[in-house]
């Protein structure tokens, strides 16, 4: 489809490196076919005569990326946060999935969520379903609506999991799986893409890992699951994967953890050396969800760690074990989570930067959908017009100082307009 060639005039800001923001006061944004053809503080030669949007003094930054949030757990956000991770899934998140087998009850909460994310700075998106494929497709129908760019994945669970929230066997998880693709694909949706999601390790038989492998290879699938979380869980991992030489290999033995698998691993707090080493090498998507980390009292994930050795991170929200679908709050609580790691746990590890928690949430977590998340050459034209009239300051700041503010104090109000491959989705 042959898409119009136009430009945004404002305040540009992205992260090139996670080191520094490239900032263009009063610069153009060129949008061509989709993407992004430069950004400059001129208008070239070529492109005078090009419909311009003035965007006056708004700053105007990349489509973020949430790389990890549950859209059934929206609804029951801020509920059971005295708990940890197992208990607080048992007591909490499981009977709240299970409402989802009601079309109608998730049409309605499923609603509720695509609008706030529509709202948000979220422009791409790596979201968990339940293990219902028809409510599943309802939630793909609805974020295909508002124009966001999604990876969503019904979910698979066939062991230690209540009654009413597991599926029959490995063979009927798959089955179901296979259905709920063939029903994808029927849908023809243009932004909306199937991810599988084996919920995690003790919810999934080896048998139906085996099975999924099989899935992914017919249909060249990403996926996403869970990682390292708690130490609870791990020691549960170690019990029910006797021959996994750490968790992730209890992924890894299947081959669903990176390589020719596009793989996001959430929270990797706990991770060590060999786990790393994998990760790395496997290129695994490390999905890092302070806020979730410390709800659930988790812990704290060594993130300038992972940058520094130059694994794949992004930012998720996590909802519900996070409160909220604003990825700058998520930057905010990286910062704020790496500073208390830094005092109280390893002082070798400085807290993070407003430029890494941006890289993360931008550039870092887009890279999982190829281009994406930053201004350079050739990436998807996806960008949030920020409107910070509402934070304002008795004296000038500068561009940097703005989006620091945005970061701490920001949230939907400030979203102005939102674009996805050029088009605009708000
Ligand atoms: N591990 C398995 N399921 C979940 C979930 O729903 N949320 C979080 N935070 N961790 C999980
Ligand atoms: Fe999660």
């Amino acid at each position: 489809m042959e898409k119009k060639t136009f430009a945004l005039k404002g305040n540009i800001i992205f992260t090139k490196e996670k080191e520094h923001f490239e900032i263009i006061k009063q610069g153009y944004l060129i949008c061509e076919n989709g993407k992004v053809r430069e950004v400059c503080p001129v208008l070239p030669e070529t492109f005078r005569g090009i419909p311009v949007e003035d965007m006056g003094d708004r700053l105007i930054l990349p489509g973020l990326t949430d790389l990890h949030i549950h859209a059934p757990q929206y609804a029951f956000r801020s509920l059971g946060m005295d708990l940890e991770l197992l208990e607080w899934l048992e007591t909490n998140t499981f009977p709240e999935e299970a409402k989802y087998k009601d079309s109608e009850y998730a049409a309605r909460a499923y609603g509720i969520f695509a609008k706030q994310m529509k709202k948000s700075a979220t422009v791409r998106a790596c979201i968990f379903g339940t293990i219902h494929s028809e409510a599943t497709l309802t939630l793909m129908d609805l974020l295909e609506q508002a124009g966001l760019r999604t990876m969503v994945g019904k979910v698979n669970m066939d062991r230690n999991s209540p009654d009413y929230l597991r599926e029959p066997s490995a063979r009927a998880s798959a089955d179901a799986t296979r259905e709920w693709l063939r029903a994808v694909a029927d849908k023809g949706y243009h932004h909306t893409r199937p991810i599988l999601t084996p919920r995690f390790i003790p919810s999934c038989t080896d048998e139906l890992m085996e099975l999924l492998k099989e899935i992914q290879q017919e249909n060249s699938l990403p996926i996403q699951s869970h990682l390292s979380e708690n130490p609870g869980e791990i020691a549960w991992v170690k019990e029910l994967c006797p021959w996994s030489a750490f968790y992730g290999d209890s992924y890894d033995r299947f081959g669903l953890f990176g390589g020719d698998c596009p793989t996001i691993m959430a929270h990797c707090v706990y991770s060590g050396e060999e786990e790393v080493e994998r990760m790395k090498k496997r290129g695994v998507f490390i999905a890092h969800c302070p806020e979730s980390n410390t709800n659930l009292s988790s812990g704290v994930a060594p993130v300038r760690r992972y940058l520094e050795e130059g694994l794949c991170v992004g930012l998720g929200s996590d909802v519900a074990g996070g409160t909220t679908e604003n990825l700058f709050a998520a930057m905010a609580q990286a910062i704020q989570a790496s500073k208390l790691r830094w005092r109280l746990l390893d002082d070798s590890l400085k807290p993070l930067t407003a430029e890494e928690v941006f890289f993360m949430a931008s550039k870092g977590g887009g890279a999982f959908f190829g281009k994406a998340g930053s201004f350079e050459p050739d990436y998807a034209f996806d960008a949030v017009v920020i409107d910070d009239g509402r934070l304002s300051h008795p004296q000038p700041l500068s561009i940097r100082e703005r989006m620091e503010r945005v970061i701490y104090l920001g949230d939907e109000r400030e979203v102005y307009a939102k674009y996805a491959d050029g088009e605009k989705i708000l």
